[in-house]
């Protein structure tokens, strides 16, 4: 019996420009371009393992070691693989044929906003793409699957492109800056709530454009505007320029999701808190040290530079006496201390 198997590791992405909105459902292609941070393969990750072999009689997939039903978005990018790996001549077209099984295990809460689909999905398409010899970019395969994987796909900072072709063509990742660009900048992500989160970003951005005006001005004015910035922070590594834009776009996104109706509240008591928080020790420093961006759920993904660590660290631990690293389970909603941020 013939297997074939690869096995791979994809980190999740934090968007510091987000992507809310979809015009193509199908394509997933978004309604303004977006930027973020891919992590380092530490730890955040998804492990996938993807075979295939005449023997398996259906396609099949686990997930953290349960098994899943296969999703339409799955078919839709294996179909989209295939077809990119027949423009390879040389292809063996029988393995094409051949069903497969996909193993994928996160090392973090899974559908929390933590960016999971986006690691499962570009370590999927990675995968796949090596299993079938395919070269070249696959990012726009990525979105297929997910969006925002599409940004997984690469290191360092990269942007999602809005793209004008109405095929999807050019909707694809590019990467601004190697990860070694800027080698200072660190991510703590504090888990708020680890919990499945109750509006999925799918459709919540599907509310979203269908009901809030917000999106609209967003997607034409304010986005575009805080990809010219951020592109130039980066390339730059003007951590001024870079924080403001990171929060005003999360609070921007955020504004959105309370402007749909009914309206989605991703951030719960805990997530001001923490944004306050952020405020208040920028103020206290007259500079910004820190920066926070929440996705579509409570947790808080503060970006700053390593030098900063140790004193942004201890005030947190002080503010959250509960908190516990990641592999241990996070910390919970009733996690703050009570008092004003305003007096540390
Ligand atoms: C808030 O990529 O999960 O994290 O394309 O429907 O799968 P689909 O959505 P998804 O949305 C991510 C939204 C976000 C912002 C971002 O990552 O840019």
């Amino acid at each position: 019996m013939v297997i074939l198997s690869v096995t791979g590791r994809a980190p999740i992405n934090i968007a510091v420009v987000k992507y809310w909105g979809k015009k193509d459902e199908r394509l997933i292609l978004p309604l303004n371009g977006s930027i973020s941070g891919t992590l380092d393969l530490t730890h955040m990750c998804a492990t996938t393992t993807v075979a295939i072999s005449e023997s398996f009689s259906e396609d099949q997939f686990w997930l953290n070691g349960l098994e899943c039903s296969l999703s339409a978005r799955f078919s839709i990018v294996l179909e989209a693989i295939k077809k990119r790996a027949l423009e390879n001549e040389t292809i063996d077209r029988e393995k094409l044929s051949w069903k497969i099984h996909i193993c994928s295990k996160n090392n973090f809460p899974t559908a929390a906003g933590l960016a999971s689909s986006a690691a499962g999905l570009a370590c999927l398409v990675f995968c796949l793409a090596r299993l079938y010899n395919i070269d070249g970019d696959v990012s726009g395969i990525a979105r297929l699957g997910s969006g925002s994987a599409c940004r997984s796909m690469y290191g360092g900072f990269v942007e999602w492109m809005v793209g004008e072709c109405r095929d999807g063509r050019d909707s694809v990742a590019k990467q601004i800056i190697p990860a070694n660009h800027w080698p200072n900048m660190a991510v703590l992500i504090l888990v708020v709530n680890a919990g499945r989160k109750h509006t999925s970003s799918t459709s919540g951005m599907q509310t979203s454009v269908q009901t809030s005006r917000l999106l609209e001005h967003r997607a034409k004015l304010v986005v575009p505007d805080h990809i010219d910035l951020m592109r130039g922070a980066l390339l730059q590594k003007d951590f001024q320029t870079f924080a403001q834009v990171t929060m005003k776009d999360s609070n921007s996104m955020h504004a959105v999701c309370m402007d749909t109706y009914p309206p989605i509240h991703y951030l719960t008591h805990v997530s001001h808190h923490i944004i306050n928080l952020v405020h208040s020790i920028n103020n206290y420093f007259r500079t910004c040290k820190v920066a926070y961006t929440f996705d579509a759920g409570p947790n808080a993904c503060l970006y700053l530079l390593d030098d900063d660590l140790p004193t942004i660290l201890s005030l947190i631990r002080y503010f959250y006496p509960k908190i516990q690293n990641v592999e241990e389970g996070g910390t919970d909603d009733d996690a703050c201390r009570d008092g004003d941020v305003d007096e540390f």
